[in-house]
This record gives C-alpha cells, structure tokens and sequence, in this order.
C-alpha cells in the first residue's frame, strides 16, 4: 500500500479488465477503420477558449467542469472534456477540408477530463472513441454514422440499449423555436442561475434533470413542431437509412444533449443497466462549429462514445469477451544453464511470433508450475539438467496435463505448428 492513491474520479486500468478496456476500443473503432475513417490524436490541453466557444457559454461542461491548467505563460489552456472542438480545430489548422475529399473522416481514442461530482458511471477522466466526419451534409453521412456505433457495440455482444434521436434544426428554424421557447420559460419559477443558463441557451432547460423544473416543462413548445422543410426533409431520410440498416431507434424530442454545437441530427444510446449514467454513446450534426471557430463553412456530423461505461454496460449483461491468454507459452527452468538455454528459446519463440513468458526469480519448481498456471500458458515448457543433457524440453499440455519430451531445434517449428 502507498501513501498515495488515484485521484477522486479518477481510476487505474489494471490487468486483467484492462485487456476487456484494449479489446472494446478496439471494437468500437473497427466499423470506423473499415469505413474509411483516419486516426487523428490531438494534445490533451488546449486553448480554454475553443472549449469555450465550440462546446458553449452555457453548458455545465464549460462552467462547472472543465480542467483549467495553471502555468507561467500567458496562454489560458484545459484539459479537454470532449473531442469534437480539439478535431476540428486540428482539421481546420492542417487544411485537411482543402487536401482531400471532402468529408474528412476521421476517429479518435483518447481520454477525456470533466470536473463532475464522481458516482458510478461518471469519472473526471474517462475514456471515449470518436468520430467525426467533416465537411459534408448529407444524411447518408449521419446515417453512417449512428450505423457504424450501433455495429461497434453490438460486436460486443450488447443489446440491451436504445438509439434516441432528435433534431435540433438550423439557422433557419431554430430561431423561431428559441423565440417561443424563451416566450414559455420567462413564465416559468425558475432560480437566478437556470434563468441565467435560459439566456444563453434556452434549450438546455428542456435537460434540466430536477423535478422541479421538468414539471414545469410538460407544456413548452417541442422544436420537432418548428422544423423547417428541409430539415424535416433532412430528418426523414437519415430516419429512413437507418430503418432500411435495420437500426432502430426512440424519438425523443427533449434531446438537446450537455454541448451547444449541434445542429440537425442528435443521438443518444442509452443503457437499461447503468442507472443514472445511461449514455454510453452520442453525438450529432454540427453544422456551424468550423466558423465559429473562425473556419469556412464546413457542416460536420459525429460521436462519442464512453469506453468506461460501454465496459459497465457489458458487466450488466454479463458478457465476457473470449479474450486469448496474452501467454501462449510459459517456460520453467530448473537450475543456471537450463536457465540460459530457456531465455535463448524465448526469445526466439517470441521473434516467431509466440506469446511466451519465463519464470523469474524461480526458488521452488512447484511455485513456478503455479505461476504457469496462472499466466493462462497453453503449453509449459520446463527444462533441468538432464533434460538439457539430452538435448529435449519437456514440453507440458497445461489443460490435458500430458508431457512430452520435445527435441530442443524442433522446439520453435513445433510450437508455430500448433498456431498459439
Ligand atoms: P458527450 O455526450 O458529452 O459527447 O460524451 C460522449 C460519451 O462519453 C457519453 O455518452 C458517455 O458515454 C461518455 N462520457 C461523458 N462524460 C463522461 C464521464 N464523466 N465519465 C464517463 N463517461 C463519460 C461528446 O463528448 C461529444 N464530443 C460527442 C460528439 C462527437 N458529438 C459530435 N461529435
């Protein structure tokens, strides 16, 4: 036991779950990299400004929980608490929108900061793989999208969650709903600071998560009755995609999401087995973003999706993911020469592509046989003296119990032939 332990909100990754945490990150970005999308990776801090501009004045994100670093320049920087803002800030800053086709499509592994109270589900650093897909409006790419996150999780095994989808219009519609949404609000009994939140974004009351103030809401005007035509028209066709995929989906007109970029198409998948942090995934059209980040026009669609809660999520359907041991092979010397010769052999079946492992620091053959055991090895290699003297391993089938002697030179080939 140290003296020191993780920060509140903050956990360590640790074998064995931490290769469960490896495998979902990897399934979660496999759709992605057979769709077409490029790995982009961007500084952990930024800027607090493009936090602040592209996530919004008004949200908890950037008002209560962002990560601001101190430091001797003059820069204001953070710790990031999403990826969309960092992405296309690199996007715009490389000129990717100018060098290739449009949409730029990329993804991204990484993780995350948010000063949030911390509870089962919700941590101040936790882990997301994101898409994001710039420069293109089309609700094929938004489609794609919700599809390719739906087969992510599903390759996990996962069911028990829900798509909801909402859209929260454009520049032509949305105004004309905020004016009614305001209209309604200003009658409402609401605290200073919710009042405050309404000027800023009207529409993150509608997420209010208190009693309080969603009993108040059963009458507020739902934007789904303001859509303009083209964005109905927008809706219905990545509705239609996504049917024709065989995904389904909840409309949930209440949807505004925690950032204040999106446009048109938002999404949630939530979980029935997390409790109140029921997101493990969600994104969204975010048509205006590229300028207000002082870029051209580049309308954009994308997601993230929790790789801690994907992994709880997983734990409350009971699914375990048939993950090979890490070692296929584990080696067991008896005595200081066997020793050498069974280092030389492991590191030749390693450069051979073999999983394998040797015991260390060995006092008792009977301890080493149970480090072996645990390591998971398929196979046991052990080796005295007189084995050497012989020029054989005795090589150990870990799970039939049965031991053969194996020529020393045909070691590795023999190996290889069981493909470990
Ligand atoms: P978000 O909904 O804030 O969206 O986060 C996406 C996912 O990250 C959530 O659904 C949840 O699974 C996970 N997550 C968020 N906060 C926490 C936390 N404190 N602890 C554990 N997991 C958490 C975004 O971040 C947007 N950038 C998504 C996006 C990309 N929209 C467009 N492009």
């Amino acid at each position: 036991m140290s003296t020191f332990s993780a920060p509140k909100g903050t956990y360590d990754l640790l074998p064995p779950s931490s290769a469960t945490y490896l495998a979902i990150r990897e399934a979660l970005a496999g759709p992605l990299r057979r769709a077409g999308y490029g790995y982009i990776e961007t500084p952990v801090f930024e800027d607090t400004k493009l936090f602040s501009r592209g996530v919004g004045e008004s949200t908890d994100i950037v008002t209560k929980e962002m990560f601001s670093l101190t430091k001797r320049g003059s820069e204001d920087l953070a710790l990031r608490p999403e990826g969309t803002a960092s992405v296309l800030r690199a996007a715009l800053q490389a000129n990717l929108h100018k060098l290739g086709n449009l949409p730029v499509k990329l993804w991204y592994s990484g993780s995350f900061y948010r000063y949030e109270r911390p509870q089962k589900g919700r941590y101040r650093q936790f882990s997301q793989v994101g898409a994001e897909a710039v420069g293109a409006e089309d609700p094929a790419l938004d489609a794609e999208l919700i599809i390719l996150a739906d087969d992510g999780f599903r390759s996990l095994g996962l069911s028990r969650y829900t798509l909801l989808l909402n859209s929260l219009g454009d520049k032509q519609c949305r105004p004309v709903y905020r004016a009614a949404l305001v209209e309604f609000l200003a009658g409402l009994d609401l605290d200073e600071d919710t009042r405050r939140r309404a000027e800023i974004n009207p529409l993150r009351i509608l997420d209010d998560k208190r009693e309080s103030v969603q009993a108040q809401l059963t009458d507020a005007p739902m934007l789904r009755d303001y859509l303009c035509e083209e964005c109905k028209a927008y809706d219905e066709q990545v509705r239609g995609l996504l049917t024709a995929a065989g995904v389904a989906f909840t409309d949930d007109p209440k949807l505004v999401r925690g950032l204040d970029y999106y446009t048109r198409t938002t999404f949630e998948f939530v979980h029935n087995g997390l409790g109140a942090q029921s997101a493990i995934g969600g994104g969204g059209r975010y048509d205006g973003l590229s300028e207000m980040l002082g870029g051209p026009a580049l309308p954009s669609v994308g997601w993230g999706l929790g790789v801690d809660r994907t992994f709880l999520a997983m734990e409350a359907e009971g699914i375990v993911l048939d993950l090979p041991s890490a070692t296929a092979v584990y080696a067991v010397a008896l005595g200081e020469e066997a020793k050498n010769v069974l280092f030389a052999k492991t590191v030749e079946l390693r450069r051979a592509g073999v999983a394998t492992d040797l015991a260390f620091g060995v006092k008792s053959i009977k301890n080493a046989m149970k480090s072996a055991d645990r390591s998971g090895a398929r196979f046991a290699l052990i080796a005295g003296d007189r084995d050497l003297a012989a020029g054989v391993v005795q090589l150990k089938d870990m799970t039939t119990g049965e031991q053969v002697p194996v020529e020393l030179d045909a070691l590795v080939s023999t190996l290889k032939e069981k493909q470990l």
